[in-house]
């Protein structure tokens, strides 16, 4: 069977790390048909338009997307491509499992890290809704509602359920934020309440960051508005060896859209040792969306296992192979 689906290389590292996921995806033998869909700071501004309509329009035709990381300009400037994605598509769910590979050599590498984490992704202080009232007082709004709390909540819950997890832990500020994170956390309390064999726990923000640094292997799902989502999601990737590994996933009811939790990574982009690992491993959570489970399973094995040799492995995991090397290494693995 083939599938329809949009590639959008996007920007610095992006277009390297997209080039290496297509490859290793053609390795296994999947019939993707791929739209290719540019998006980068130049067009963006070209245009005039975050996003453009020709990626709206091939979106809404293949329905799956894989992407690459786009810069977003800090401090002004245009508004961010991807929560402009995440809004335009209703992509609500952000899915990013954090797991230890083998091979690598991290401050935790005796235990076993393997968490997903559950990342709302349309609201909360990405509202973008921000003012100056008067000169040098800005107010920005941090929306959270019911309909999208319990969204996240109830697809964390289902996950763990279909995925044989033990626990969900809600992770909020609504010590302080009593309204907005006391919403959030209201959603996830009845939410668990319907999941009795799903052990369900609460920390509050800063205790959970300082406790994913002492004993992540104890975690399993997390769930978190968008914000703290964010921000943990690149705490743990730093837990399993950094960004060049952790996949991610944006999920709609209709849509959905594969990207690393990495950027653009100015600072080594067309040097050609960015780390592709994450974006296949996004890749291999696209396989399982479009019904690809063998594919999947054989990716997910020839990544593991050219980590568990150790031989062709990127810079920012211990090695000293080039974008290319690995990703030969990965497609010898698939085809071998
Ligand atoms: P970044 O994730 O691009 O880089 C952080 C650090 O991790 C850098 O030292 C980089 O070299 C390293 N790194 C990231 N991915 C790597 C990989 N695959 N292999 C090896 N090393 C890797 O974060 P930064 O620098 O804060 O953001 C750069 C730009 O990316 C910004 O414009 C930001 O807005 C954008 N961005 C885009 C995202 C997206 O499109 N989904 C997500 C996050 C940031």
């Amino acid at each position: 069977m083939s599938h329809n689906c949009t590639l959008i290389p996007g920007d610095g590292i992006g277009p390297e790390v997209a080039q290496a996921t297509v490859r290793v995806l053609e390795a296994t033998g999947v019939d993707i048909r791929w739209r290719r869909a540019e998006l980068n700071e130049a067009i963006i501004l070209e245009a005039g338009k975050t996003l453009p309509q020709y990626l709206l329009d091939s979106l809404h035709e293949t329905r799956v997307g894989l992407k690459g990381p786009v810069t977003t300009p800090v401090a002004g400037g245009f508004q961010s491509v991807n929560v402009a994605l995440r809004k335009a598509l209703d992509l609500f769910a952000n899915v990013r499992p954090v797991r230890t590979l083998p091979g690598i050599k991290t401050r935790f590498s005796d235990v076993q890290i393997d968490m997903v984490i559950f990342r709302e992704n349309t609201e909360d202080l990405y509202s973008g809704l921000e003012h100056e009232i008067v000169k040098d007082v800005v107010t920005s709004l941090k929306v959270i509602t019911r309909t999208a709390s319990e969204r996240i909540a109830r697809y964390a819950f289902h996950y763990a359920k279909r995925n044989g997890r033990r626990q969900v832990t809600a992770i909020h500020k609504a010590n302080i934020m009593k309204l907005a994170d006391g919403l959030f956390l209201r959603c996830c309390r009845e939410t668990a309440a319907q999941f009795p064999d799903i052990q369900y726990k609460e920390l509050i923000v800063d205790n959970a960051s300082m406790q994913l640094v002492i004993r992540p292997e104890s975690f399993d799902i997390l769930l978190l508005p968008n914000l703290y989502g964010d921000i943990v999601s690149d705490l743990a990737a730093g837990l399993v060896g950094g960004l060049g590994i952790v996949p991610g996933a944006n999920m709609g009811e209709t849509h959905a859209v594969f990207e690393a939790v990495h950027g653009s990574a100015p600072d080594i982009a067309g040097q050609g040792k960015a780390n592709p690992t994450a974006l296949m491993l996004s890749a291999v959570m696209l396989l399982i969306h479009l019904g690809e489970t063998n594919a999947a399973n054989t990716l997910q094995g020839a990544i593991e296992k050219v980590y568990r040799e150790g031989k062709h492995l990127t810079g920012d995991v211990g090695g000293s192979a080039s974008t290319e090397e690995f990703t030969e290494a990965v497609i010898r693995t698939i085809k071998g």
